[in-house]
């Protein structure tokens, strides 16, 4: 039987962005916090030899495999890839609405067949160590329709899910870029707050322009769950404080050298097997508005073009040596 997690503060899944490196370095800063891979369609996930940069799973949970896909087999596959890779959940994308994934019949214009997507999640239950779980939008289309929410959660709940991560924001499948319709359908928490009150016994997490950890304090007292996205991919090193803040630990982490001596002794197995850039790029956010930062940054963007990684990892330990008071 899976351990009852909880999803107080989840990072959001973010493609090029939540890699195992990352997750890796999250995981560091903190050990409490729920993680998300970044989405990988089914039948790449099934067919393709080359995963693992996407989907491995050194020991980093508690963690979610995020899937994209609308075929009953498939989907069941992946949740055995996923049981296999000891993820703790395995979470379908209904959110993403992006022309290519609207092609390939997933992500967000799959809210528009409420009972394709409840078989799709109840093809996905292959055990109880296992959760399933959906992130979805509020609904799509430029106009709020809080009866079409309700009916649609309604719908997927009879699946048997119980964790559902909603992006507090319409998607609108025409017109609009995945960029866009991060920022300019408006967000509406309301529909979250209301659709927990009409289904207490779900885990309801809330997504969607949380950008302050106190924003995320704040709104962690009315929901189930928040779950940040760009919050993260701008600055990571703010999860040192999660763990203190969200769940009652005595100490919020200390970013020092062994941090950086941690991060290092995790990827060199893998130099070679991934590019430099995707290695190191997590690491990269801990010059985020530090007085001279940019210099640092400069010598390690010189040094990536050598793969100079031991000269690397000396410029982050000189950094944090100097600076480790003022990362952020
Ligand atoms: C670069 C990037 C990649 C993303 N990739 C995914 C993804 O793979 N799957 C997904 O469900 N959402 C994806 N998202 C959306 C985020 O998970 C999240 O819903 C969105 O950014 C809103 O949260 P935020 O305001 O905290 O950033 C992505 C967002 C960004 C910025």
């Amino acid at each position: 039987m899976n351990k009852i997690i909880d999803r107080k503060f989840c990072v959001a899944p973010m493609m090029g962005y939540t890699t195992p490196y990352a997750r890796n370095l999250y995981r560091i800063l903190s050990k409490k916090t729920f993680l998300f891979s970044e989405m990988i369609a089914t039948k790449t996930l099934i067919h393709s030899k080359n995963t693992q940069s996407i989907i491995a799973n050194d020991n980093q949970n508690p963690i979610a495999l995020q899937v994209g896909g609308s075929e009953y087999d498939d989907l069941q596959k992946c949740a055995k890839i996923a049981y296999e890779l000891n993820y703790n959940e395995i979470n379908l994308n209904v959110g993403c609405p992006s022309k290519a994934v609207q092609k390939g019949s997933f992500g967000a214009c799959l809210m528009q067949d409420k009972t394709l997507v409840k078989n799709c999640l109840s093809a996905m239950q292959i055990n109880k160590n296992i959760e399933v779980s959906i992130k979805c939008r509020i609904g799509i289309g430029k106009n709020f329709n809080y009866n079409y929410f309700e009916e649609f959660i309604d719908e997927i709940l009879k699946s048997g899910i119980k964790i559902v991560y909603v992006h507090a924001r319409n998607a609108i499948l025409n017109g609009f870029s995945p960029k866009d319709n991060r920022n300019i359908p408006p967000l509406n928490y309301d529909f979250v707050k209301k659709i927990k009150e009409q289904f207490p016994h779900i885990t309801f997490v809330l997504n969607g322009g949380i950008d302050t950890i106190e924003k995320a304090m704040d709104l962690s007292k009315i929901h189930d769950g928040i779950m940040v996205g760009r919050l993260i991919q701008n600055n990571p090193f703010c999860l040192r404080k999660v763990d203190s803040i969200f769940y009652n630990d005595t100490s919020s982490y200390k970013i020092s050298e062994d941090t950086i001596i941690e991060y290092f002794n995790y990827i060199k197995p893998k130099i070679g097997t991934d590019s430099i850039y995707r290695l190191l790029s997590p690491l990269l956010n801990i010059f985020f508005g530090v007085a001279d930062g940019k210099k640092f940054k400069i010598h390690i963007h010189a040094n990536m073009k050598n793969n100079n990684f031991e000269k690397l990892e000396k410029i982050f330990l000189s950094f944090v040596k100097e600076k480790s008071l003022l990362i952020h």
